[in-house]
């Protein structure tokens, strides 16, 4: 926002923001990259240095969103990237040791989690919590819908303008303009470019 429309604006609703410019204080130096049209609005915990938002960007009640550092002996430097326009609801659940990436307007709806890492359990010997993490990136990409509860995990890659249905656990690569849903997730209707409508496809992604 331009300086003079910033300070018209703040003229208008002076309590407003002062809520936001206090919040503005206490979050431009700890976040990674936090803008004056930001909101974060009571999050229960967020591992701030990890995380760069772009303008705009709401994260709602309750969220918790941690850059794991380190994890028994081995240290990893997480970057969590929510780009413009990007809103979360309440109660979502990120973990990222490596790089989660929500690209620009996707909306994230309530309860959803999203993670880059796996606790293995392949040795039988060792507690699982206590074996080395497994970790590969995630993006989702711009003007996303993501619903109601759905997992996202480690490695998934969503293209842009895809829906995500509740409930849905989502791993693998994904193209543009799809709606994923179930868990396991499939490709369930995809955009047909030449009839320029939404069609019903089959698990791989071809239309039915
Ligand atoms: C993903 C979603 C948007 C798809 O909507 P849609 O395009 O109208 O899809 P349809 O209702 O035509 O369903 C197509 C098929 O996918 C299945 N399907 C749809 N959503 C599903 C889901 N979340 N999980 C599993 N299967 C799902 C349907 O049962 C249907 O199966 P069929 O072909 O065997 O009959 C919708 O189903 C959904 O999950 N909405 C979430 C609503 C919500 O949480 N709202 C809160 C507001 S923030």
């Amino acid at each position: 926002m331009n300086p003079l429309k910033k300070l018209k604006s703040m003229l208008r609703h002076p309590l407003r923001s002062a809520v936001k410019a206090w919040r503005y204080v206490i979050y431009k130096p700890r976040f990674a990259k936090y803008a004056w049209s930001d909101r974060v609005n009571g999050a229960r915990a967020i591992t701030c240095r990890c995380v760069s938002l772009g303008e705009n960007v709401y994260i709602g009640p309750r969220c918790r969103i941690q850059g794991i550092e380190r994890y028994n002996h081995a240290r990893f430097s997480p970057s969590i990237v929510l780009a413009d326009n990007v809103s979360v609801q309440q109660d979502f659940y990120l973990t990222c040791a490596s790089r989660v990436e929500i690209g620009a307007n996707t909306a994230i709806a309530a309860f959803v989690t999203i993670t880059d890492i796996d606790h293995p359990y392949v040795d039988v010997d060792q507690p699982i919590e206590n074996q080395d993490l497994v970790v590969s990136g995630v993006a989702i990409g711009p003007d996303c819908k993501i619903y109601n509860g759905a997992v996202i995990t480690k490695g998934t890659h969503i293209g842009r303008h895809c829906v995500v249905g509740a409930n849905s656990v989502v791993s693998g690569h994904y193209p543009d303009f799809c709606v994923i849903a179930g868990n396991p997730a499939k490709i369930i209707k995809r955009y047909n470019q030449q009839a320029g409508v939404w069609q019903k496809t089959d698990p791989e992604g071809k239309f039915i």
